[in-house]
């Protein structure tokens, strides 16, 4: 039963579960107009305190689609938080207005704290480097959508896989499915959090890490590209240094085969050339697109609403 639940972290709803609201998001691809007016009089509060494009955006879409309705701030400079209120006492005082909330963060930890101060369901859009659940579910609905599995895979990890917080949430996330390899190419300084490899450790999940992205490339079934987070730098030499490790273009996928994708949760910097765009591999604006359904979905879970089908 998803209905009032929170998801701050990618393993708080059960595989069974996640397959439940990707089966609901392909339902609403194949018929979106019959979900027009399933969340009317509900209200959707997109609280980001850092800035997106993507996920404030497609929440916002995702509820007017539902025919539901948006509220909410982008910048934590345009809320209270600028007067030193407390996540708290923002959530306490947003869950008497909203049905529903989504949240980033740059502290890790702030939609956990959220979710213990809420009386309606709190979804982690990002919480500082840590994680990024529902582009998890983003990026696994893609996954199934474009290859037909979640399982039987090869799956490689490429750029900054230290700050990255989508990566981790689909590490975790895919750790879940049967016979999965990882492939992690980052550089020394980039490479996934040790908390991250001792969880998929226990799970005995195949992995290897790798500096050079074009030795692995022939084994990649996905190949999910990263940008160089600037923003969690302490140092400004550190990422200028850095930021250019991998270019990925059409030279380099020469030797990729023919069925892989390329994923990216954009935004993108210079981590993929832009005449990778017309490559049928290219996945990364489908993966915009599948966004907004799942989370179509999620919402219509969480607040336990449905259509009769
Ligand atoms: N993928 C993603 O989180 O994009 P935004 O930062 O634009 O929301």
């Amino acid at each position: 039963m998803l209905k009032g639940r929170h998801l701050i972290d990618p393993m708080d709803f059960s595989l069974s579960e996640k397959d439940e609201i990707m089966d609901l998001a392909d339902k609403i691809i194949m018929n979106p107009k019959l979900y027009a007016d399933v969340c009317k009089g509900y209200i959707l509060a997109t609280l980001f305190y850092e800035p997106s494009t993507r996920t404030r955006l497609s929440f916002e879409a995702a509820m007017l689609r539902l025919g539901g309705s948006v509220m909410g701030f982008s910048s934590a400079e345009s809320s209270s938080a600028a007067k030193g209120e407390s996540v708290a006492d923002t959530v306490k005082t947003i869950s008497s207005y909203a049905d529903i909330c989504a949240m980033r963060h740059p502290k890790e930890g702030a939609p956990k704290i959220a979710a213990m101060y809420s009386d309606v369901p709190i979804i982690n859009g990002g919480d500082g480097g840590h994680q990024h659940p529902t582009q998890t579910l983003t990026d696994l609905l893609t996954i199934r959508s474009i290859k037909g599995r979640l399982s039987n895979l090869t799956v490689g990890f490429c750029g900054d896989l230290k700050f990255g917080r989508t990566v981790h949430s689909l590490i975790k996330a895919l750790s879940g499915y049967e016979n999965i390899k990882l492939v992690l190419v980052s550089p020394e300084e980039l490479k996934v959090p040790d908390y991250i490899k001792e969880e998929i450790q226990l799970k005995n999940i195949d992995f290897v890490e790798v500096d050079k992205l074009e030795e692995i490339m022939p084994s990649l079934d996905v190949l999910y590209m990263t940008r160089v987070q600037k923003e969690r730098f302490f140092n400004e030499e550190d990422y200028i240094r850095l930021k250019d490790t991998y270019i990925l273009d059409l030279k380099k996928l020469e030797h990729a085969k023919d069925d892989m994708i390329i994923m990216h949760p954009l935004p993108r910097v210079n981590e993929i050339a832009m005449e990778v765009d017309k490559d049928n591999r290219a996945a990364y604006f489908k993966q915009v697109k599948y966004g907004m359904f799942v989370r179509m979905s999620l919402i219509m879970k969480l607040l336990g609403v449905s259509i009769n089908d």
